[in-house]
Order: structure tokens, then C-alpha cells, then sequence
């Protein structure tokens, strides 16, 4: 569609007024995702997200609309829900021409929505007024309309009143999107200028970008810099979000996509930041980006924790280690998904110690409570009894390692359960465990037990070559360095602060 018949648009709304709903339905109607593929494509991602533990949310989405026979392109760009993120708000607002404000006609205007409504403002945004979940019976919209008028200053005489779960004015916010917020500047000429509103890291191809082209055009392949960061890439896939990727060749001024370019680090193309061709660069970057500033651990794992809602944490404090995080985890590769996710996107150094699990302890007076730390555990006369996580584990394996996995699921406190052959070959072994004995290197000692090893080589420790400049020459000068060396070590021994590495930990549990 030509750039005039582009809409690019967000939601503003409270939690609970029902932003995710509307933006359903939005999709639904224009036919972007049908109503069965809905539910299975929520299913799909729940099983990305199991596999790779990390949420897989909304973040732009591309409609087709069409309104008295001329066909629309409407870019739905999404928000971040919390308000600590008033910064990675501002540039998707600024990604944007317009914004549905949505309010919830039972409860009327929240602080928090006026927050984003006056960065949609200052963002010269065209702001379209939606009264939802009118079918309740509480609902006011009349006295809520006036409500945002006295608050807000803007006229809502014309507000849309709307059942998003009901399907009710969907229609009349689509005509709206059309009539009221304008199209792009058609700025395909001017060198690309391209504005980062959303970024997420992908273990298999890197850094994923999601951008607005303000201005000029991008091509699959192009040669791109990051205006702030310096850093050059190229584009190796670009595409647009239909709300799936979908590649494209290339994208105009107005629309709105996604690129990945091999990129190792977020750092390298932080929210705010400019795309621009190496070889033909914007004069200057768009304006609002800011700086990232340094982030404490907690504020990484909350940031993490919005769209991993399977992470779990709390503070925790120990003897050895002072102040961190206790953390919940689906598993070990989640653990490690998150790991690497705190390093890469937010640089931080972490150390995560060995897992545990947690006892439920009956006291004496009938109460029970919940034990994660030897030291927390109340005192023998004080405690009924203590039961212990379980779980139930079903391994399949080639009929001649059964043996092997018995004893392991033997030495481990296992209670065996059943075996069924499910083929001539091939067994099915159920036992019920303490779920301590399985988070450490349950798996580990059970791929080692059936897996052949393919190769094996023993490696001689490294040492710093201090005679590589040394060429041939007298023996006692290579005994000097080498003494040299030795008394280095020794010191640093003696006086280094110890950094214990992160194998360590998980080491320790695999010895026998
Ligand atoms: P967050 O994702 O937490 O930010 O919330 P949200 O603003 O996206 O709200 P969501 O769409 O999840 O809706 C919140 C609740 O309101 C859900 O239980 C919806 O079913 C309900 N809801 C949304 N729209 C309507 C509506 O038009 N009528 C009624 N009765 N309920 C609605």
C-alpha cells in the first residue's frame, strides 16, 4: 500500500482495562489471525516457551484493513505494560502517529495510563478515546468520558464505547485508526533513518531488532550502523510481523519491521538508537535516545521476569556468598537461558550456586511452613515432620543400559515403579525420586551412564609461556623466568582475591 494508506498506532491502557483483548480482537477481525489459530498459536508459543524458556509476547503486530474499498496498512506497535519503563514507552510512542487510549467504563481513568498519555502528547501523538467492557452492568462510560475530559483536557463527546471481550465497536476504533491518526511522511528519499522500539535476544540468530523507518528505506543485505552504539552489521534478514516474522526484501518510510544481523550483544542496538546505511549515513541520529545506565541485579531479573513469567525470585543472604537472589526455575535450561540472558542483555557477572529444593516442615501446633535453607529449619522439639519434594521420572532407553539406570535410580534414594518394554528394544523405566537428588546432575550422570563416548583426549593444564620470547640461549635464563613465574603464582596465591568461577559450583556437586 502506498505510504498514505500506513496507520501506525499503539495502546494506551491500564492494567486490566483490557489492552491484550482489544488487540485480540483488532487482529481478529482484520483477519491477521483467525479466531481457531488464535488459541493454537498461543499453544505454539507455549511450547517454544517451554523449550526455550522465554516468552514469546506481542510486540508489533501488521493488519490489513480494508474501508470503502481502499486497502490499509495498520501497524499495532506494542507497550511496555509497567511503568518503571517509561523510557522504552516513550519510543514506541514515538514509533507511532496515534494511540487508542483504552479506559475500562467501570472504573475510569488511572494514574498510570495519564503517565503514558502525556508521553503520547509530548510524542505529537493523535489520541483516539476507547471506552471498554460497556457490557458490564457497572459500567459509566457517560460519567468516564467526562472524567477524561477534565483530566486529560481533550474533547470526548465522540468517544468509541467498546466491548473488547464482547466484540462490540471494533469496527468503529478500525475506522477510527483511519480517519483520525494520519499517514507517515513519505520520506523514502532521504538517507534511512530507522528508530529501534524493541529488541530481544534470540539463542540461535542473535539479537532480533524491531524498528520504525522514519525515513528512507532498507534493504535485505544493506551494510547498517547503529547511530549510538557505532557498531556496523549486516542485515542478513529483514521482515515485517504479521504478528509472526515474515520476510520481506525491503522496507519504506512508515512501515514497521524486524531485522536480525548476527548481533551478539543488545548493547550494540539498544532501544532509542538509530539504523542508518554505512556507506550513505543520516546527518544525525533521531532525537530521545538516552543512555543506558548501569543495572543493579534486581532490576535486571524484574526487567526479565515481563516476559518471563516463569521466573521466580527473592533476596536471599548467605554466609558464604553475602547478598543475592534465590531463584525458581522450570529447569536447568531455563536456569541456564536466564543466566545467559543476564549477562548478555543486562552485563552483569553472575555466579549461581548449586539448586535446592524446598521442605514443607509440620510443626507442633499444626501450622506448616516452607524450608529452603538448612539454618532456616525450626528446632527438633519445635517440628512434627518434614516432607520432601518428589517426582516422578519415566526414562526411556535401549534395553542394554537398563541396568545402569536402575542402579543410578537406586543410588539416589529412587523407589522403583514400573518397566514396560514399549518395543523389542527399547524400555520404559519409571521411578519415584526426591526431586534434590534430581536437580543437580541427575541428567548428566544418566547420559553418561548410556551414551557411548565417541573420542576422548586429556588435555595438559595451560600455563602462561614465559619463554616464547626466549629463543634458544643459556638454560639459566630460562630457569630464571620459570622461577620467576612460580614465585608470581605463589603470591597470588597468598595475596589474590580468590574468583571462584561459576563450574565450580556445579563442579563440586558432580564429584562422586
Ligand atoms: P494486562 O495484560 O495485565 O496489562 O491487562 P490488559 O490491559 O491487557 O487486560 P486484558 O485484555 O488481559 O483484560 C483484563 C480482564 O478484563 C480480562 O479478564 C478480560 O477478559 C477482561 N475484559 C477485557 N475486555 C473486556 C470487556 O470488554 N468486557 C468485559 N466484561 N471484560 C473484559
Amino acid at each position: 500500500v502506498p505510504v498514505s494508506n500506513i496507520r501506525n498506532f499503539s495502546i494506551i491502557a491500564h492494567i486490566d482495562h483490557g489492552k491484550s483483548t482489544l488487540a485480540d480482537k483488532l487482529l481478529e477481525l482484520t483477519g491477521t489471525v483467525q479466531k481457531r489459530e488464535m488459541k493454537q498459536q498461543f499453544l505454539d508459543n507455549m511450547d517454544l516457551e517451554r523449550e526455550r524458556g522465554i516468552t514469546i509476547k506481542l510486540q508489533a503486530a501488521r493488519m490489513r484493513y480494508i474501508m470503502n474499498d481502499e486497502p490499509y496498512c495498520l501497524n499495532l506497535i506494542d507497550t511496555p505494560g509497567h511503568v518503571d519503563f517509561s523510557y522504552e514507552v516513550s519510543r514506541s510512542l514515538a514509533a507511532c502517529e496515534g494511540a487508542l487510549l483504552v479506559v475500562d467504563a467501570s472504573q475510569g481513568v488511572e494514574a498510570q495510563t495519564l503517565a503514558n498519555v502525556y508521553l503520547a502528547l509530548e510524542n505529537d501523538l493523535e489520541i483516539i478515546p476507547v471506552l471498554n467492557k460497556i457490557d458490564l452492568p457497572g459500567a459509566e462510560p457517560d460519567r468516564v468520558a467526562q472524567e477524561i475530559e477534565e483530566i486529560i483536557g481533550m474533547d470526548c463527546s465522540n468517544a468509541i464505547r467498546c466491548s473488547a471481550k464482547e466484540g462490540i465497536g471494533i469496527t468503529e476504533i478500525l475506522d477510527a485508526i483511519v480517519t483520525k491518526i494520519p499517514p507517515p511522511q513519505n520520506t523514502a528519499k532521504s538517507p534511512l533513518r530507522a528508530l529501534i522500539f524493541d529488541s530481544y535476544y534470540d539463542p540461535y540468530r542473535g539479537v532480533i531488532v524491531y524498528f520504525r523507518v522514519v525515513d528512507g528505506s532498507i534493504k535485505k543485505g544493506d551494510k547498517i550502523c547503529f547511530m549510538a552504539s557505532g557498531k556496523e552489521y549486516v542485515a542478513d534478514e529483514i521482515g515485517v510481523l504479521s504478528p509472526n516474522q515474515m520476510q520481506v526484501s525491503e522496507l519504506y518510510a512508515g512501515e514497521v519491521g524486524y531485522l536480525s544481523a548476527s548481533i551478539r550483544s543488545v548493547a550494540d542496538a539498544r532501544v532509542g538508537d538509530t539504523i542508518t546505511h554505512s556507506s550513505k549515513r543520516a546527518e544525525c541520529a533521531l532525537p530521545g535516545y538516552s543512555q543506558a545506565t548501569p543495572m543493579e541485579l534486581r532490576e535486571a531479573l524484574e526487567k526479565l521476569q515481563l516476559n518471563d513469567a516463569a521466573l521466580k525470585f527473592e533476596p536471599e543472604s548467605s554466609s558464604a556468598m553475602g547478598f543475592g537472589f534465590r531463584c525458581g526455575f522450570l529447569g536447568l535450561l531455563h536456569m541456564e537461558i536466564v543466566q545467559e540472558r543476564l549477562e548478555r542483555e543486562y552485563n552483569l557477572n553472575l555466579i549461581i550456586t548449586a539448586p535446592s529444593v524446598v521442605y514443607h516442615v509440620n510443626l507442633a501446633d499444626g501450622e506448616t511452613v516452607e524450608c529452603s535453607n538448612p539454618s532456616l529449619l525450626p528446632e527438633p522439639g519445635k517440628r512434627r515432620s518434614i516432607e520432601e519434594p518428589y517426582v516422578k521420572i519415566d526414562m526411556l532407553t535401549p534395553k542394554e543400559y537398563i541396568g545402569p539406570i536402575m542402579e543410578l535410580g537406586q543410588e539416589r534414594r529412587g523407589e522403583f515403579k514400573e518397566m514396560n518394554f514399549i518395543t523389542e528394544n527399547r524400555a520404559s523405566v519409571v521411578y519415584e525420586l526426591p526431586l534434590a537428588e534430581m536437580v543437580g546432575d541427575f541428567f548428566d550422570q544418566l547420559k553418561s551412564r548410556s551414551a557411548k563416548v565417541i573420542a576422548s583426549e586429556a588435555l595438559s593444564a595451560i600455563r602462561k609461556d614465559v619463554l616464547s620470547k626466549c629463543y634458544g640461549g643459556d638454560i639459566s635464563r630460562k630457569k630464571k623466568l620459570l622461577k620467576k613465574q612460580a614465585e608470581g603464582k605463589r603470591r597470588m596465591k597468598a595475596i589474590g582475591r580468590v574468583d571462584v568461577p561459576q563450574e565450580a559450583f556445579m563442579a563440586v556437586l558432580k564429584l562422586e
